[in-house]
This record gives C-alpha cells, structure tokens and sequence, in this order.
C-alpha cells in the first residue's frame, strides 16, 4: 500500500473514533441532562431530561421555548404558582402529570 492509502486509513479511524465517542457521550446526557434546583423552604428538586424525554416521551418543543429557555436561568415557582398552570404546573396539574398540590406527591419532585 502506498503512504498515501495509509494516511487515508489513519485519518478514517480517526473520524470514526470521534464519531462514537460522541455518540456514547450523547446516549449518557439527554437534553440539557438533570437540572437541579434548591429553594429556600424546601427540599431540592431535580429535574430530568431523561425521565421526562426517554420515559414520557415528550418532545423538546412541548418545553422549549414557550415554557422553559434552552438554558439553565433557574425556575422560580411560588408556593401558590404550584396550583397554577405555569411552569412545571402546566402539566403538573394531576391531568397530564401527578399534581403540585397533593400532600402525599410533594416528594415525588422534593427530595432529602
Ligand atoms: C418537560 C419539559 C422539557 C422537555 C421535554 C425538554 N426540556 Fe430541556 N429544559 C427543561 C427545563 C425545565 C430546563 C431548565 C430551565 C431553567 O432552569 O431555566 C431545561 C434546560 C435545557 C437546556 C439547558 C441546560 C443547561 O444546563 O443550561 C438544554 C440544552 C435543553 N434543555 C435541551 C433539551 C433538549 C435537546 C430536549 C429534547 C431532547 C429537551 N431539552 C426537552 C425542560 C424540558
Ligand atoms: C410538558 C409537560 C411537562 C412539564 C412542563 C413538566 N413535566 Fe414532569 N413529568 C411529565 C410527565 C408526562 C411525567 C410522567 C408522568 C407522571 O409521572 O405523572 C413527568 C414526571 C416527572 C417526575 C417523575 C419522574 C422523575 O424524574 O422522578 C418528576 C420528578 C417531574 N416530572 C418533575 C418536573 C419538574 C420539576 C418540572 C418543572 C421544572 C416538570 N416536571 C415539568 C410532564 C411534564
Ligand atoms: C412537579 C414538581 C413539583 C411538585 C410535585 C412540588 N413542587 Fe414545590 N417546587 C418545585 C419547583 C421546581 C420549585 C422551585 C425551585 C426554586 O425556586 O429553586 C418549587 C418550590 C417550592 C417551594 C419554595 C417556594 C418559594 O417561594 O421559594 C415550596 C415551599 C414548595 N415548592 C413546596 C411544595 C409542596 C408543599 C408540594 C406538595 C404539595 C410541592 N412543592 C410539590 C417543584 C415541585
């Protein structure tokens, strides 16, 4: 083979070798990954790109952008937004998702 084909051949590895890695890379972090938020007066809250795209199978347009940026600003949500449909309650209203109202499903977002 002439040096030419070699550089050829090293030079396709390469890419190949950068093409998986990416996609490995990819396969571990959904979207924008987990997101963690930590109020004052209550337990931390972490958001999950996985849960919500791989298990809910919601796509990126039903958040972004008219619900939430495409970039970590930080959701403020009152005690009282909680009952609202805003934000996280424009699901979270016990319809297309559990509640942000009910007692006994407050730790399913809020964890020690
Ligand atoms: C159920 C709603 C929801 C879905 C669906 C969703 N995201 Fe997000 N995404 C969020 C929230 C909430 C944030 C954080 C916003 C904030 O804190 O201001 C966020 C933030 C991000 C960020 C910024 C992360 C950072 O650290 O700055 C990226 C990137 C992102 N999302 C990409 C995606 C992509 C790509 C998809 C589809 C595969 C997707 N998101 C689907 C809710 C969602
Ligand atoms: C576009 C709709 C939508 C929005 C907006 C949304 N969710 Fe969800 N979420 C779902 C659905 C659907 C499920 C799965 C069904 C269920 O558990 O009721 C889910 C499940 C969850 C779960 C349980 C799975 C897990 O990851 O532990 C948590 C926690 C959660 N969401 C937190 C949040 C938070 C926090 C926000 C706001 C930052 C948010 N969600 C915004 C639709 C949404
Ligand atoms: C779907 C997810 C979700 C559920 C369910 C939920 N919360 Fe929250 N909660 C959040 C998010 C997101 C924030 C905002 C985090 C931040 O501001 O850093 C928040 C913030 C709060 C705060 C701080 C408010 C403030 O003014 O700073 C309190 C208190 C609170 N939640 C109580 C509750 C109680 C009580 C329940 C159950 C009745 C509940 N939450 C259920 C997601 C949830």
């Amino acid at each position: 083979m002439s040096k030419n084909s070699w550089k050829v051949i090293f030079i396709c590895v390469g890419i190949l070798c950068l093409i998986s890695f990416n996609a490995a890379y990819a396969q571990k972090k959904v979207g924008g990954g987990d997101i963690k938020y930590t109020p004052k007066g209550a337990d931390v809250v972490t958001f999950s790109h996985d849960s919500h795209v791989t298990t809910a199978k919601l796509k990126c347009t039903e958040c972004h952008s008219k619900i939430f940026p495409m970039k970590k600003k930080g959701v403020t949500m009152s005690k009282e937004d909680h009952a609202k449909e805003v934000l996280c309650g424009i699901c979270h209203n016990g319809k297309k998702a559990f509640a942000q109202t009910v007692e006994a499903d407050c730790a399913k977002c809020h964890k020690k």
